[in-house]
């Protein structure tokens, strides 16, 4: 008898948070004014009922959430999230980390990469619509005359393994309805999908005179692709990438990416990090010995590169036999 009325009342604070929630819940509800297709945004209303506006983190730029962001709005936002870690330790200085392709970069009007990157520093250089790096670092007297726009992405990566092999045209079919449907690029930008099991590559074109105003450029969806593959969705509330064959789901692991550009990029060899030299010259002895399978699967393998990038203008394989 005792033990009765004892259970609510110790419960009650329990019942009262769950109120909360569900108020809580319910004015967000109301007021879900959130950014569907980036989630490192702040988003809020002037006046209750009025427009929702969303602005990138890092920059306060305002951003379409009904279009991608442009890929260096997100770098900035990741950066801006990045700095606000005080919990976390610093690297030392020695420390080495692949981070040329992560960095603070500086965004035009429209959230493009400037054709011209520094570092907090007095060190520049040149950058491609995807705002990764094509000539040597240099001083601020560098100069960049045009962003140079990168028009071929190789997106090329393999699946976890299944009992049997996707069928080619379903896969094919897929990934483009992916392409068109969770990153909005138009279809006819998805030039190719090739597959010999496990791996699958994905080729994007898309030239300055077919883009339309207003159409997804391929560096944002393949960025957005890049993200959601690792895991790191950059879309708010929409769960994680779920694709599947004909049931049948299509776990993919993180890609390799190749980005070729409407002009060769300017690197002098003998300024190149030793490293770079190595990846460069393994390229092209790739290429030209035609064992690109056992480079590409030996640097997957690895997993010290996240990116490659072709430095050579050779023309891609079509069929790379991988
Ligand atoms: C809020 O949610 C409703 C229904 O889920 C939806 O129709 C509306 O577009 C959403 N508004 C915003 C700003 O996301
Ligand atoms: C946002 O993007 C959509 C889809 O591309 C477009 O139709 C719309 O006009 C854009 N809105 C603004 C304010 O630019
Ligand atoms: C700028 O780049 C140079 C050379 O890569 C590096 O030594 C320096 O630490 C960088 N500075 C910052 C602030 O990232
Ligand atoms: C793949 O599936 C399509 C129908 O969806 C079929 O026409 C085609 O023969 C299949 N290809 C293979 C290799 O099984
Ligand atoms: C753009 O691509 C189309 C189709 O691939 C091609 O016909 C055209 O010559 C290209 N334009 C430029 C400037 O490269």
């Amino acid at each position: 008898m005792a033990r009765g009325p004892g259970l609510p009342l110790r419960s009650l604070p329990l019942l009262l948070l769950l109120l909360l929630a569900a108020v809580a819940g319910q004015a967000a509800a109301q007021d879900n004014c959130t950014c569907a297709t980036n989630k490192m945004t702040i988003c809020s209303r002037e006046r209750p009922g009025g427009r929702c506006q969303c602005r990138a983190l890092g920059t306060n730029f305002e951003v379409n959430c009904s279009s991608l962001t442009s890929k260096c709005l997100l770098l900035k936002a990741r950066m801006s999230a990045r700095k606000s870690g005080r919990a976390l330790v610093r690297p030392s200085e020695q420390a080495i980390v692949d981070n040329d392709g992560l960095y603070d970069p500086d965004c035009d009007h429209q959230g493009r990469f400037k054709a011209r990157q520094c570092n907090q520093t007095s060190v520049c250089w040149c950058v491609n619509s995807v705002g990764v790096r094509r000539t040597d670092k240099g001083d601020q007297s560098l100069l960049c005359d045009e962003l140079v726009r990168t028009h071929h992405i190789l997106i090329d990566l393999r699946h976890r393994p299944t009992d049997r092999a996707f069928n080619h045209s379903d896969l094919d079919a897929e990934l483009r309805r992916l392409f068109r449907e969770r990153y909005l690029l138009p279809p006819r930008f998805v030039a190719a999908v090739h597959y010999e099991p496990p791996t699958i590559q994905i080729e994007l074109r898309q030239n300055a005179s077919q883009k339309a105003p207003g159409d997804v450029d391929i560096a944002d969806a393949a960025y957005y692709f890049e993200r959601d593959v690792k895991g790191e969705s950059v879309f708010a509330g929409r769960g994680g990438l779920a694709v599947s064959v004909r049931g049948e789901p299509l776990l993919m692991e993180p890609p390799l990416i190749y980005y070729l550009d409407e002009k060769p990029p300017q690197f002098s060899m003998k300024r190149l990090t030793s490293g770079l030299v190595a990846v460069i010259v393994v390229v092209v002895l790739a290429l030209v010995a035609g064992v690109a399978v056992l480079v590409v699967t030996n640097w997957r393998r690895s997993g010290k590169y996240r990116k490659v990038e072709i430095k050579e203008m050779g023309e891609l394989r079509r069929e790379p036999s991988l």
